[in-house]
This record gives structure tokens, C-alpha cells and sequence, in this order.
């Protein structure tokens, strides 16, 4: 099938790979021409575990080509995947400018009986509205609007494309539905057909549900902590029952990156626009938003206040296998320590400048960090901080504090450290 993608950010280049490896002929179109250049040229706009490899195959196949002239990219192909951004209006709405601009340019230049599938994560009704746009606007009946939201993680979006738990098309005729299952023959997965609304929904509803998930555990850590308990153990008892399951229940600093801060607002504030209460979700947003707090609670506790203490961080990113800095809770928990009074040194593995937070040095390891901290917080769970030689980050020194704000040591094994070194380890919820 030929395909155009209008967006080649994370979710528009992964699906765009991905769907050329699954064998369609694609064009990634972006505004960007620089992007564009970047990626005809061979190189990578964005850092993604094997990404490179899929689309340097498509490439050389012929199978995938980018490209800023959107017009003619849209008349290339009969299916059209809307993969823009959904960034949060003032309001905490999702701002759809960029979808509308891109249902605008199909609607002029789209093929007849063309199909337009919305990746983009947008509010129930908005499939609705844009097919009544087409209509109303330019004129366009022939043209078929179907929801297939996006579960794709950042570090993970490749292997996630190839083997989704489910795929989820919204659709109101069954010729379009159709369509769909063809693109996604090649995939063993699941399809669920629904009303288009319903679609949109999922992925709100999976994203909240995902975010109180781990906001739950967030806030049994801190009663843990209050009463002595082990978080990690009453999770791994909690998840064993599949009613629960064991994924997302891991405490740490919180949530952030580019979907559930901005997903949940926008879920909280489409029920507000409608008077329909959603307290789960406002209380799961508001225990995030607490966590570098929380973090920076257990310093002041151990010392009594932060004024002049050097703290070093190990991990910037909201997560790691990311290069994203966005909403990451590292940003929010350093302006805390600087306004407190500390010193911040920080090492992540992706981040060697450009930090939002200026005061904060940044170094290209770990160990120096260590050397010129007073305590090191964890923020990212890295896995290169599971190879960590102790000897070298203890070196010289009569102390050191550990906080492992993502509980990414056991508590056994942080035992022999301490047993060996005046490491003094304290971690979420035990
Ligand atoms: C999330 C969803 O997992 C995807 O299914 C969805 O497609 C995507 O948003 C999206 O809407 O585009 P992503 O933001 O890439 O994916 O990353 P996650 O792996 O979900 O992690 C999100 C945040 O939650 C990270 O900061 C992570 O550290 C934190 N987290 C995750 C926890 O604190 N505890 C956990 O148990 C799991």
C-alpha cells in the first residue's frame, strides 16, 4: 500500500519505519526541511534503540522516502497517517492546530476514497469534527477519517510497533476497518474495531489508568516509608493478582515525558469542559507532581536542610533508552535543591548540555559527580548504573549519602556495598 506520514516526530518516524518494514511504500512528509534533509541524508533527528537499523533497510529497499512538500506527498498516496503533535493549550486542552492543518492540506490534495488515520493523540469527537471538516470545508465525502492511537514507549516504540498487545481501529464503515487490517496484516496481534469515539478514548483512558498506577504506588511508598515497610515487596504482592498485574507499579520520582503529564491534564480538563468530575485522575496528577519533593524531603530530613550541600544527580532523562528531557521530574527536583541552597552536578548517559535548568553542571561520568557530591540522587534508571565499580565512586571518601530515587538497587545487594564502604543508601518506600 502507498502511505504517506504527516509527522515524523517520535510517533510519525517509528510508524512511518515500521510501517515500511511491514512492506508498504511510505513517505515520511514534515514542514521540517532540515528534518527531511537529515533523514534522506541517512542520519537520525532522534535517538531511538533501533530505529537506525529499520529504516536504513527501508531506505536502501526503496520502501521509505522523506519529504517537506506535504501537497505532493499526500497526492502519492491514498492512505494518509496524521502523526503531528498534541502539545497542551494554555487551558490544558490538546491543542489541534497542527491536525486541522494537516486535514486541511488532505482535504485539498488527498485522492479520491482516500483514507485519513489519526495517530495523533486527540479528544473523543475530534475523528467527528475532522470528517465534518473535510465535508463542510473542502468538500470531501470520499474521504474516510479512522482513530488508531498510538502505544508506543519511548525506548521501546520499535519493538512495540512490531508486537502491540493490541491495535485498536475506530472506524464507522467497515470498507475503511478493512483497510486497516490489511496495513496491519503482517502483525500478530489483536484487532479491536470500535466506534471512533470509543478509539479516542482508549488511549486517554490507558494513559490515565497508567499514570494512577503508578501514582498509587507512589503514595503507598510514602506510607511505607512512614511504617517501615518494603514498597518493592508490597508491589510484587499486589502485582502477582492478575486483577492488579505487576507492570507500572514501580515507585520511584514519578512520571513525566511528553504523554502522561500532558495526556492526563487534557483528560481532567475535557471533563471539566463537560462538568463531569474526574477526581482519580486529578489526585494521580497531584501525587506526581509532588515526587521531586518527596525525594528532596528524605535529604532535608538526613540533614536538616540542603543550604551548601553538594549534590551530584545520576540520571536526567524522564526515563531511560530516552533522550527526552521533557517533563522529566530531574528538572523540577534541581530547581527545588538550587533554590534550597545546594550545589547540582549531574551525569546522564544522552545529556551532555543544553540542561533546561542552568545552574546545574553537567559531567560526561558518573564517578567525578560522586567525587565533588555531598549525596547522589538516582533520578533515571540507567542500566549502566547497575555496572557500577563502588570502589572507584567510594574512592577517598569518609561518606557518601545514596539516594536511589527509582529503587534500581535490591536492598540485598546495597547490603555488601555498605557492609564495604561508609555508603550510607536510602531509597523509595523501604
Ligand atoms: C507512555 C505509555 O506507556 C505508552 O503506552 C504510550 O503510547 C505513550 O506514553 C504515549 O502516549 O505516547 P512513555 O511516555 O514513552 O509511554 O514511557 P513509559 O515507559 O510509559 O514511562 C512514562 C513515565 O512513567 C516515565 O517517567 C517512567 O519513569 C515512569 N514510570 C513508569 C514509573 O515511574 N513507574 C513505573 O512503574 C512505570
Amino acid at each position: 500500500m502507498n502511505i504517506t506520514v504527516i509527522g515524523t516526530g517520535y510517533v510519525g518516524l517509528v510508524t512511518a519505519a515500521g510501517l515500511a518494514e511491514l512492506g508498504h511504500h511510505v513517505i515520511g512528509a514534515d514542514i521540517a526541511a532540515e528534518k527531511v534533509a537529515t533523514l534522506n541524508a541517512g542520519g537520525m533527528p532522534l535517538w531511538e534503540p533501533g530505529l537506525q537499523e529499520i529504516l536504513h533497510r527501508s531506505r536502501h529497499n526503496g520502501l521509505i522516502r522523506f519529504s517537506d512538500d506535504i501537497p505532493a506527498a499526500i497526492r502519492a498516496s491514498q492512505v494518509y497517517f496524521i502523526a503531528v503533535g498534541t502539545p497542551e493549550a494554555a487551558d490544558g486542552s490538546a491543542d489541534l492546530r497542527q491536525v486541522e492543518r494537516a486535514i486541511d492540506d488532505i482535504g485539498k490534495h488527498g485522492r479520491s476514497d482516500g483514507v485519513v488515520v489519526v495517530k495523533s493523540t486527540v479528544p473523543p469527537g475530534t475523528g467527528d469534527a475532522l470528517e465534518k471538516r473535510l465535508q463542510q470545508k473542502w468538500e470531501r465525502s470520499d474521504l474516510q477519517v479512522v482513530s488508531n492511537p498510538e502505544f508506543l514507549r519511548q525506548g521501546n516504540a520499535v519493538a512495540d510497533f512490531f508486537h502491540p498487545d493490541r491495535i485498536v481501529v475506530g472506524a464507522s464503515s467497515p470498507a475503511a476497518c478493512e483497510v486497516m487490517a490489511q496495513i496491519y496484516e503482517r502483525l500478530d496481534a489483536p484487532l479491536q474495531t470500535c466506534d471512533r469515539r470509543s478509539a479516542e478514548m482508549i488511549k486517554y483512558a490507558s494513559n490515565a489508568f497508567l499514570a494512577m498506577k503508578i501514582s498509587y504506588i507512589n503514595m503507598v511508598a510514602n506510607l511505607c516509608d512512614h511504617l517501615d515497610a518494603d514498597v518493592d515487596a508490597v508491589a510484587q504482592g499486589m502485582g502477582s493478582d492478575p486483577r492488579i498485574g505487576s507492570a507500572f507499579l514501580r515507585p520511584g520520582a514519578g512520571y513525566g515525558g511528553s504523554c502522561f503529564p500532558k495526556d492526563t491534564q487534557a483528560f481532567i480538563t475535557m471533563g471539566k469542559q463537560i462538568q463531569v468530575p474526574m477526581p482519580l485522575v486529578e489526585a494521580a496528577v497531584a501525587i506526581n507532581r509532588n515526587r521531586p519533593r518527596d525525594l528532596l524531603q528524605r535529604l532535608v530530613k538526613e540533614w536538616g536542610g540542603l543550604h551548601r550541600r553538594k549534590l551530584g544527580i545520576w540520571g536526567l532523562t524522564f526515563k531511560p533508552m530516552s533522550d527526552d528531557l521533557r517533563e522529566a521530574p530531574s528538572i523540577p527536583f534541581c530547581r527545588l535543591a538550587l533554590d534550597a541552597g545546594a550545589t547540582v552536578a549531574a551525569y546522564d548517559p544522552l545529556i551532555g548540555r543544553d540542561y533546561p535548568v542552568k545552574d546545574v553542571h553537567l559531567y560526561s561520568d558518573p564517578y567525578q559527580v560522586a567525587a565533588l557530591s555531598d549525596a547522589v540522587v538516582l533520578m533515571t534508571e540507567w542500566p549502566e548504573f547497575r555496572q557500577l565499580d563502588w570502589e572507584r565512586v567510594m574512592k577517598g571518601r569518609k561518606s557518601l549519602l545514596l539516594l536511589d530515587g527509582r529503587n534500581q538497587f535490591s536492598l540485598e545487594e546495597m547490603k555488601q556495598v555498605t557492609h564495604r564502604w561508609p555508603l550510607t543508601y536510602l531509597s523509595v518506600g523501604r
